[in-house]
């Protein structure tokens, strides 16, 4: 059955090569699965020589693990071989799709795609990963806006089952098939949403979140937070889940939520004591990921 949102898979654009702006947390997973699901060359751009070290070495952290749950040598030397990493923005001039998964500041994703449309085919299709801001500005000054559209994965992102597919008033039929496309083939459930702030799962989630922090900032213990949250089929410490997240993205989202759609969405102080603080949560027993230290970049 189609998914909602989703045009004809005959529209769908082929894709051979895959490029990847940024080649930070969510881009090496992204990577990752991307050549083992797809079987295409991902490459990838980073902006200076020690970001491409590292984003090499987190790639090499995830293929690990994937050696250490038994996939083979050929096959996790097919995926190393299959990702490239430089600071060359040419490099992703074949690619048919471009992710970006760049810091999460609207005029530095709407450079990165305009100085994509330089490089890359007229009717190669612009992804953006972000976690809440508008699609629709990220396209708006380029030639081809049409071929913009969201793909928003979830940490771990081999993990999660959902994608969020995001649509804008101009994206195209072909630019939307595409991201159902690929997400079909990464074996994900993707869903269309509309280009609102947070589209419909950060909406959800961080409110939620910022409330927990709210209750245990009001004298709940975490474990108390945890234990209650537990029915509702949350699978992990809301803690945890703040640090998984990174607690600037989740702040960061906060703000665009708050800014966006106003007093329904409060902001957190306590959430933003604890990124200041870099402090440990009172209470919080080992292993709840209640350690939650600065991040050094809003990374998505
Ligand atoms: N990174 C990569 N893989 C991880 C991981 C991590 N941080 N944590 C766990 N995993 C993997 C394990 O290796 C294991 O893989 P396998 O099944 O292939 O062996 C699998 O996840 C299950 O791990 P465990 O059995 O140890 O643990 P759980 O069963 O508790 O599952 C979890 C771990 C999948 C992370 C689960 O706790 C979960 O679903 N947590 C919620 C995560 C979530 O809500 N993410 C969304 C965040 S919002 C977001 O990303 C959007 C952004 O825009 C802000």
């Amino acid at each position: 059955r189609k998914p909602a949102g989703a045009p004809a898979e005959e529209l769908a654009r082929p894709v051979r090569t895959v490029g990847i702006v940024g080649a930070g947390l969510m881009a090496g997973q992204l990577a990752v699965l991307i050549a083992q699901r797809l079987r295409v060359p991902v490459v990838m751009r980073e902006i200076n020589d020690e970001r491409v070290a590292a984003g090499l070495d987190g790639i090499r952290a995830i293929v690990g693990m994937l050696t250490k749950k038994g996939i083979a040598a050929d096959e996790t030397n097919r995926i190393l071989g299959s990702i490239s990493v430089s600071t060359d923005l040419r490099s992703l001039a074949e690619a048919d799709l471009v992710i970006e998964a760049v810091t999460e500041v609207l005029e530095l994703k709407q450079r990165v795609f305009a100085e994509l449309e330089d490089v890359i085919a007229t009717d190669a299709i612009l992804a953006t990963n972000t976690s809440a801001l508008s699609v629709t500005e990220m396209a708006k000054h380029l030639r081809h806006p049409e071929r913009v559209v969201g793909l928003h994965f979830f940490n771990p992102v081999a993990q999660m089952p959902l994608v969020e597919v995001v649509r804008t008033a101009s994206s195209s039929d072909q630019a939307v098939a595409t991201a159902f496309a690929v997400a079909k083939k990464l074996r994900k459930t993707a869903v269309g949403v509309e280009d609102h702030p947070g589209f419909v799962v950060n909406r959800l989630l961080l409110r939620m979140l910022a409330e927990v922090v709210g209750t245990v900032e009001n004298g709940t213990p975490v474990t108390v937070a945890d234990v209650a949250l537990r029915p509702l089929g949350i699978p992990m410490s809301p803690f945890a889940l703040i640090q998984l997240v990174g607690p600037q993205v989740a702040l960061h989202v906060l703000d665009l939520l708050h800014t966006n759609l106003g007093d329904r969405f409060p902001l957190s102080p306590g959430l933003e004591r604890l990124l200041a603080e870099g402090r440990r949560v009172a209470g919080a027993p080992d292993g709840h990921g209640a350690e939650l230290s600065a991040d050094p970049a809003i990374q998505d």
